[in-house]
């Protein structure tokens, strides 16, 4: 054996970023270093009360474990058992959050994907006869005198077919990853103009917009129509969620090589069950909603290597989305 590695072995483990524990032959934990008690949140003499056993079924193994921390989120730790001579075994713990993460959105994204393409698949499918039914009434509605009651009926059937389309519309818009027409952008202006879109909407409901720039101007390079789509949907979430009335702030802020755009809500928040589903296709609690805002938007903001993030409770949410000042092709 190494002499050096001999004197020094103890203190070697303890600067190691990866965690350590050593288990005797019954599990029971007699050393873990400060990694791996950071890793676990737990103090020294806390040691006593972890075996092993109770952690892995077999032998050997290797094991993916929630933790939520002091102060800190949720974390995923990994862990793999060695069994060592003489039935002792040595658990290495390492922190595989940003792996986790990255895994889950990919899941995520694939998801998005599979739906995109069935969704425009059938899209297309209806679009062509509900052409041909509109021409057909539009037609009918021509042969028949103004003052024929009817007529009204047949508006009603060119309405809902109007309806249809833009419904197709949006599903095309979900389907098609669309190429980025990125150019310099104002934000300021993006989100005023954004602000001016949904200003009646935000009347009827009887909710205050109140919006918040740094001075200056922050111009960014992205897709301004996208960016517009992300915004409204956000916003108009928003909106919807302040039943009896309320406010929506819109904050930019300027984050060195990223901007960062807050839209808080005092609306009801979004019920803990359903947190992780809000940005799934599909996903609605509404009566007349079709859940593809916050999906679409999720897309779109990923595709300019952005972030779109919530935090939510009783008194209202709070979407955050990040984007960096040039996006990277
Ligand atoms: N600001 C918000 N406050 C409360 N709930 C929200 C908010 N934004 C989104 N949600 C929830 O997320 C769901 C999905 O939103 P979205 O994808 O835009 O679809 P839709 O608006 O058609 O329901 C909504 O039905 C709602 O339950
Ligand atoms: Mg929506």
């Amino acid at each position: 054996m190494n002499d050096l590695l001999d004197t020094h072995a103890a203190e070697v483990l303890e600067v190691l970023s990866v965690g350590i524990m050593l288990a005797d032959e019954t599990g029971a934990v007699s050393y873990a270093n400060r990694a791996a008690l950071e890793c676990l949140c737990i103090e020294r003499e806390g040691l006593k009360e972890i075996n092993i056993r109770g952690m892995f079924r077999q032998n050997a193994g290797k094991k993916d474990i929630m933790l939520r921390t002091k102060g800190k989120d949720r974390i995923t730790v990994r862990l793999n058992r060695i069994t060592l001579s003489g039935g002792c075994s040595v658990v290495v713990l390492t922190d595989i959050t940003e792996i986790h993460q990255l895994e889950q959105e990919l899941l995520k994204m694939d998801k998005l994907a599979t739906v995109g393409e069935l969704t425009s698949g059938i899209a297309h499918e209806i679009r062509n006869p509900l052409a041909g039914i509109k021409t057909t009434a539009q037609a009918l509605k021509g042969e028949i005198p103004d003052n024929d009651h009817r007529v009204a009926y047949i508006s009603r059937i060119i309405v809902e077919i109007d309806r249809l389309n833009k419904l197709l519309l949006n599903f095309f818009d979900f389907a098609k990853p669309k190429d980025l027409n990125v150019q310099a952008c104002d934000l300021k202006r993006v989100i005023e103009d954004t602000v001016f879109l949904m200003q009646d909407s935000a009347l009827r409901n009887h909710v205050q917009v109140m919006e918040f720039y740094p001075p200056g101007q922050i111009s960014i390079r992205a897709d301004s129509d996208l960016l517009q789509q992300v915004l409204m949907n956000v916003f108009i979430n928003a909106v919807q969620a302040m039943h009896s009335g309320g406010r929506m702030e819109v904050h930019l802020a300027d984050k060195g090589s990223q901007v960062e755009i807050i839209v808080k809500d005092t609306g009801k928040g979004i019920p803990e069950n359903i947190r992780n589903r809000i940005f799934d296709p599909f996903f609605t609690t509404k009566p007349k909603g079709i859940g593809l805002g916050l999906s679409i938007s999720y897309r779109l903001v990923k595709m300019h290597s952005g972030n779109i993030s919530f935090a939510t409770g009783p008194r209202g949410t709070t979407f955050t989305i990040t984007l960096p000042k040039e996006v990277a092709m």
